[in-house]
């Protein structure tokens, strides 16, 4: 494989362009693999999927997203947290397991328990000859290629890529992922890279605290988003489910707060819009994403309008990816290795 630069500065945002045909070879899988796979996920009684950090809420996405496809109970439990959880394990039991590189400590003690307690394990992967791919009963890999920076991109979107199709094939269709009409979609968005390189340099002021409101399918975006802003540019921002806001995170909104909202014009169009008006009323600017423009953004970064609510975060990630790289080049932070983190944590 692959692993140099090429023409670009780091490999992080190699790995963000490369989001451009990623998404496909996700889904890329051997038949009789895939079928055992969606066959263990359709038998379950009960449906448990883990990870850590970005992996993490790539569980989130498939949990409501797999809950909407088969109208099934999926849980997401963060892999740190799995084993004060364990009381509802047994032999009923499918835990997904979803990690990139598939050495991820707490990823493996939770299989590791899960299995002693009766449960199947599936996972999801990037490096196929991985303990978490040797550890479960039936493991797919993402095909995404060496993942070198440490903050997650490429390998994000082709997780959430593998589940969606394993959900379809599932549900005979009802998330509608069509590989190629994602990879167009995030191509264009990409397109849109100097605009946000600009954001970032000209637009914004110089910003300490960022907060991304979303809700349902957008929330893990939020999450996300600011995980990547943590790491690449060392900033300080936090995802908030947009109806939490009046339960406490409104009172830190003033006229120094950044505030990313996650809109399109999908079924929380509406209530998310209302949370933007009470954080512009307390003079915070506000980044608005979304295939719709209000008057109410500072800035807009337009994202295409998607045949399924579902199919959002596969776009919407891509400016939040963008806009943390070039933040981080602002910052004079490098950020394909950020200072003490390692890109497989290893230990507990
Ligand atoms: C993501 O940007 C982070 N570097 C980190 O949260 C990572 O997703 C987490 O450590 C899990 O890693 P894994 O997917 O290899 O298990």
């Amino acid at each position: 494989a692959d692993v140099n630069k090429g023409e670009f500065a780091h490999y992080t945002i190699k790995e963000i362009f490369e989001q451009r045909t990623s998404v496909k070879a996700a889904t890329y899988q051997e038949e009789h693999k895939i079928k055992v796979f969606c066959d263990t996920i359709a038998a379950a009684g009960n449906i448990i999927v883990t990870g850590s950090g970005t992996s993490y809420h790539t569980s989130l996405i498939t949990s409501m997203a797999g809950c909407r496809a088969l109208k099934k109970r999926f849980e997401p439990v963060m892999a740190s947290e799995f084993k004060y959880n364990m009381d509802s394990i047994d032999k009923d039991t499918v835990v997904l397991a979803i990690s990139q590189s598939g050495e991820t400590a707490d990823v493996l003690s939770a299989t590791k328990l899960a299995r002693a307690a009766g449960a199947k394990i599936l996972s999801i992967v990037n490096v196929s000859t991985s303990s978490l791919a040797r550890a479960a009963d039936v493991s797919l890999a993402i095909n995404s290629g060496p993942e070198i920076g440490v903050a997650a991109t490429k390998s994000f979107t082709g997780q959430v890529s593998l589940a969606y199709s394993v959900l379809d094939r599932i549900s005979g269709g009802r998330i509608g992922f069509d590989r190629d009409a994602v990879s167009d979609k995030i191509t264009k968005m990409l397109a849109g890279s100097a605009a946000i390189e600009r954001l970032v340099n000209v637009t914004m002021p110089k910003v300490n605290d960022i907060y991304l409101l979303g809700r349902s399918i957008h929330f893990p975006i939020a999450l996300e988003g600011a995980l990547k802003m943590k790491e690449l540019a060392y900033v300080h921002a936090e995802g908030i489910a947009a109806g939490e806001l009046k339960h406490g995170p409104l009172a830190l909104m003033d006229k120094n707060a950044v505030v990313f909202v996650l809109n399109p014009d999908d079924k929380t169009y509406g209530d998310t819009l209302s949370s933007a008006h009470e954080v512009k009323t307390r003079g915070a600017k506000i980044i608005g994403i979304s295939n719709v423009s209000n008057d109410i953004y500072d800035a807009m970064i337009e994202i295409p309008k998607m045949e399924n609510e579902l199919l959002y975060p596969l776009v919407e990630v891509i400016p939040l990816q963008l806009f943390s790289y070039y933040l981080a080049l602002r910052n004079n932070v490098d950020p394909d290795f950020p200072r003490n983190l390692a890109k497989s944590v290893t230990v507990k």
